[in-house]
């Protein structure tokens, strides 16, 4: 369905989220001009316009909208148009208090900010999907329309709910889960510290329990999966009105690693998928968490492509400290993801607000103008992905490693009275990932139950829960002769978040030939020496080798002796493991050994240099993004389509540029 926006767009999308709301008419006019002149040729409209277009219930003022809509469409300007949703207006809270979010603690969250409604609210349900109906019926058939936005990042301030709605509605999701009580009894293991629930209406959402104890853990795990599942029917509502009354293909922006939204779930809903993603500057690789990001894109769209709905250009105002982007950085950023298969580069938002929370957030437009390098960056980019066009033909990269990832493992894995607070589940998938980008080793998020055809290389970092399929699924991919690394706390437990028996870690133990005694988690800041490797954090454990070899032992601790690192051979495959947190020159040994097994090729290294490829019908795109301060010459020959320049046998990319290389395919 993306193919279908670009073909409309001819070329690859560029452009960011339209307040025009915020600003008097003759801004208007001004704001279309200069998205001319930035190329800007798709703009997201109304996310945040309820209060205007329906300022009383049922009553709406439509006149505004339309002059925008028209005034964009004589510019050329395609429009992602929102359902405005995300942000019910005070009159709605008035007439519908009992849709407030409740927090755990049972106060009630007002409104005042944005998104301030249960999910399973019916009455926002309502509401919602009658505003969607009644922009679907008067701009469905509008020509600037080419997609539509339904509500914005869901969940972002309103993931869960402890109203009394979400009680009942949950009650409901937990009878449709498991129809009998005697099943949930068992799945939530209520024969512990009497539990035991004679009756649904017993049942009460997991907030707030007695001082210093833990709510039920499966409880816990389904309240997750319920919260994503209240959501998703959210979506559902809306997407219902406008795709029984309109043709355009139906989107919502997701958020990357967004923990209390299971993005797998959602996906079959997309017909396109969309992602925001902003830099965590307080992070020492920046660059790598956005290649993740669009990484973990491709896993949730059927033909790997997506569309970056919104970065910044510079700044934002949510993080603790709101550093600028340098020069260069921004036009970089938007390029990993064009690189990693989105259909473009959209940004939030257009022109940087003058009132509200997000007035220090950066935009297209600054708030200084155009006579500044922001401007003049943000131009320069919108020529730059102009001359990519042809990249709307091609397929994203193509990877041979896959590293497993679930929202309900990590839901799971990261409740309470677990082993050790100290073990997070994105830190570990993050390092893994960061192996594999700094050799410029290609990766896909794949789902535990996905297809593993064709993968060389299967990671398992952190993947504590998996279910028999998940397992079988694993042994079949190494006794057929690929290679797995699993990391510590992988298939610990079933669906139900109960231990697998016999020795950890149930799930894979056979295909790892080693069984883990006991967890030994390290005091904080405490390391434990290996016999090779380095030394380990965090993690620790009394294990044994059965049919495994050992590549390394605890050299120190409770668990000197035990197996730290193993290898085993397992049909015709390799299965690794790996039993604490290494050092990153230990991790990265690791993975040398492991790429080694797999027969992953890897280039030589260029240190802080994205390559990746992109491959249309007759031709490959080669990306390479100098993140670095000094210029790198790679053995790459293509024409580069951002200067024109053919570089017959090599190519020059200079310290914080970005060069495309065209050339005819090789495969
Ligand atoms: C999100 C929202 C936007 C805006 C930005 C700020 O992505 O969708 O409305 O709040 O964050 O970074």
């Amino acid at each position: 369905m993306m193919r279908r926006v670009l073909d409309r767009l001819g070329g690859l999308a560029f452009g960011g989220d339209y307040n025009p709301e915020q600003w008097p008419r003759e801004v208007w006019e001004q704001d279309v001009a200069l998205m001319r002149q930035a190329r800007v040729n798709l703009v997201t409209l109304g996310v945040f316009s309820w209060a205007l277009l329906e300022p009383e219930e049922g009553s709406y003022e439509f006149g505004w909208f339309d002059e925008v809509l028209d005034l964009l469409h004589a510019a050329g300007i395609a429009v992602d148009l929102a359902t405005a949703t995300a942000s019910p207006p005070p009159w709605f809270t008035h007439r519908h208090p009992s849709a407030r979010l409740v927090d755990a603690d049972g106060v009630v969250r007002q409104h005042g900010a944005r998104q301030a409604f249960c999910p399973s609210s019916p009455d926002y349900r309502v509401a919602a999907a009658r505003l969607a109906r009644t922009l679907a019926d008067r701009y469905g058939a509008h020509p600037a329309v080419v997609m539509w936005h339904v509500n914005n990042e869901y969940g972002c301030h309103n993931w869960q709910c402890f109203c009394q709605t979400s009680a009942i509605a949950f009650r409901l999701w937990l009878e449709r889960r498991y129809g009998t009580l005697e099943k949930l009894n068992a799945a939530w293991g209520t024969a512990f510290w009497s539990q035991h629930y004679s009756a649904w209406d017993h049942i009460v959402p997991p907030g707030a329990v007695s001082y210093n104890s833990f709510a039920n853990p499966t409880s816990q795990l389904d309240w997750s999966r319920f919260c994503s599942d209240e959501l998703l029917e959210c979506f559902r509502a809306e997407a219902q009105e406008l795709r029984s009354r309109t043709r355009q293909p139906v989107t919502t922006n997701f958020m990357s690693f967004f923990k209390p939204v299971d993005y797998f779930s959602w996906a079959p809903d997309m017909d396109i998928i969309s992602n925001d993603d902003y830099l965590i500057t307080d992070n020492e690789n920046p660059a790598q968490l956005t290649a993740m990001s669009a990484d973990l894109m491709r896993a949730l769209s059927p033909d790997g492509q997506w569309l970056l709905m919104e970065h910044s250009t510079s700044a934002v105002n949510w993080q603790q400290r709101n550093p600028a982007k340098a020069p260069g950085q921004m036009r970089r950023n938007s390029l990993q993801h064009i690189a990693r298969g989105s259909a473009g580069a959209m940004y939030f938002q257009w022109r940087a607000a003058r009132a509200g929370a997000e007035k220090f957030h950066s935009a297209m437009l600054p708030h200084a103008g155009v006579d500044t390098a922001r401007w003049r960056e943000v131009a320069a980019l919108g020529a730059d992905v102009a001359k990519l066009g042809v990249l709307a033909r091609s397929t994203p990269p193509a990877a041979r490693v896959a590293i497993l990832f679930d929202w309900n493992s990590w839901w799971a894995a990261e409740l309470d009275s677990h082993p050790s607070a100290d073990f997070s589940v994105f830190g570990q998938v993050q390092r893994w990932h960061r192996e594999l980008w700094s050799r410029n080793v290609g990766v896909n998020f794949v789902h535990p139950n996905g297809d593993l055809a064709g993968y060389s290389v299967v990671l398992l970092p952190a993947l504590y829960l998996m279910d028999d399929d998940a397992a079988a699924c694993v042994a079949e991919f190494v006794a057929s002769g690929g290679t797995l690394l699993a990391g510590y706390f992988s298939g610990i437990v079933d669906e139900n978040e109960h231990i697998r028996l016999g020795g950890y870690p149930g799930a894979i133990k056979d295909v790892l030939g080693i069984t883990v005694e006991e967890f030994d988690p390290l005091p904080a800041g405490v390391r434990i020496r290996l016999s090779r490797f380095g030394s380990g954090t965090i993690w620790s454990e009394t294990a044994v080798a059965g049919l495994a070899d050992v590549l390394a032992e605890y050299s120190d601790g409770n668990a000197r002796g035990s197996v730290a690192v193993s290898h085993h051979r397992f049909g015709t495959g390799h299965a690794l493991y790996l039993g604490t947190e290494l050092e990153d020159a230990g991790l990265s040994e690791v993975f040398d050994e492991v790429l080694r097994f797999g027969a992953v090729d890897v280039d030589p290294a260029y240190t802080g240099v994205d390559i990746v490829q992109r491959f249309g019908p007759a031709h490959q795109y080669s990306f390479v993004i100098n993140h670095s301060g000094e210029a790198v010459t790679v053995p790459i020959p293509g024409k580069d389509l951002l200067t024109g320049t053919t570089w017959p046998d090599s190519t020059l990319v200079p310290a914080g540029e970005v060069v495309v290389l065209e050339a005819q395919r090789t495969n």
